[in-house]
């Protein structure tokens, strides 16, 4: 399927991705259209092992080598330069590509039986809620893919951490599923880019993205709803509220934020499907995948922040 131009959803450890031949120019553009992506936000090219990087883009530079050798297969995607192979479609025109290795044997064995390189972003509309489950998967895309394989809840459950190790010092594009701390340890300091940890941007210019479609209102910890007799959700990160809402969803009750990750686009999906009206989601500790997690509930919650 892969090889003849199809779209094969398959499951990462991180989510569900939306899979193409990354050689193919045709098939790249129907992930776009399945998407509704606009053309300008590039994709991530997936590879079964290793070796491959150096096999599709030749030598890249000491510190790119050294994260992949250390942290792939696993949830840490680089940005290097996009090679000839890999039609610009893929890349949305750069110069540069991402690319990565899954630490989901059944993802890379798929990658390997096709036997070429595969583009992949998260299997979802674009701006709405990543899947974590092919339920997920089927509910958002429906008939534009053509395979969803179905490999039960993914083991993380928030996107890759984006890095930029070309320059002097690596750059972090984008927090996710491989903790800044583990990176860190790696590699010594790293810089994050103003608007991937969510902190440093003014309220309102933050991308939205990762949003259910009822209105989401970060709030600062647990505290009743007012008592206007509208149903709202509420996502708590380690304690249900004493009351007053119609649908609670507990992300770890023993505190785990990796615990919590991996369970965060589930509890949203769930919520949003609980006729409420708004979610109040509590933000988890600012620490390790916590801080993947505050960013993708303040950029769902970005979509729905009036703008002032
Ligand atoms: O965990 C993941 O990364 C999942 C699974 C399926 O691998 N994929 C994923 O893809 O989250 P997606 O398309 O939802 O997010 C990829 C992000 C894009 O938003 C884009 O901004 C960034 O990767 N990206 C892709 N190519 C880039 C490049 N050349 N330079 C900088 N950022 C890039
Ligand atoms: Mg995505």
């Amino acid at each position: 399927m892969l090889r003849d131009g199809g779209l094969v959803a398959f499951p990462t450890e991180t989510v569900y991705g939306l899979g193409a031949n990354a050689l193919d120019a045709r098939a790249a553009a129907r992930i776009f259209e399945a998407k509704a992506r606009p053309s300008f936000d590039p994709l991530i090219t997936h590879l079964a092992d290793t070796a491959d990087l150096e096999r599709l883009v030749g030598p890249v530079p000491a510190a790119v080598a050294a994260l992949a050798g250390r942290f792939w297969p696993g949830p840490l995607t680089l940005i290097v330069d996009r090679p000839v192979e890999i039609p610009p479609i893929v890349t949305s025109g750069l110069d540069t590509m991402a690319v990565r290795v899954p630490d989901e044997p059944s993802a890379r064995a798929l990658i390997r039986a096709a036997g070429v390189p595969v583009a992949a972003p998260s299997a979802n509309r674009f701006g709405q809620l990543s899947p974590t489950r092919a339920e997920h998967v089927v509910q958002g895309l429906g008939a534009a893919v053509d395979v969803v394989l179905d490999g039960g809840a993914t083991r993380c459950g928030i996107e890759s951490t984006i890095v930029d190790a070309r320059g002097p010092q690596p750059v972090v594009l984008r927090l996710g599923a491989l903790a800044l701390e583990d990176l860190v340890a790696a590699v010594g300091p790293v810089s994050v880019r103003p608007g991937s940890s969510g902190q440093p941007v003014a309220p309102g210019t933050l991308a939205a993205h990762y949003a259910p479609r009822t209105p989401l209102r970060v709030v600062s910890g647990v505290e009743p709803p007012p008592g206007d007799g509208r149903r709202r959700g509420f996502l708590a990160f380690r304690e249900a509220p004493a009351g007053g809402y119609a649908a609670v969803e507990v992300l770890s009750p023993g505190g785990d934020v990796t615990e919590a990750a991996a369970r965060l686009f589930d509890a949203l999906h769930r919520l949003d499907a609980a006729g409420v009206t708004e979610i109040h989601a509590e933000p988890a500790p600012e620490q390790g995948v916590g801080r993947a997690i505050n960013d993708r509930l303040r950029r769902a919650a970005a979509t729905w922040s009036a703008p002032d």
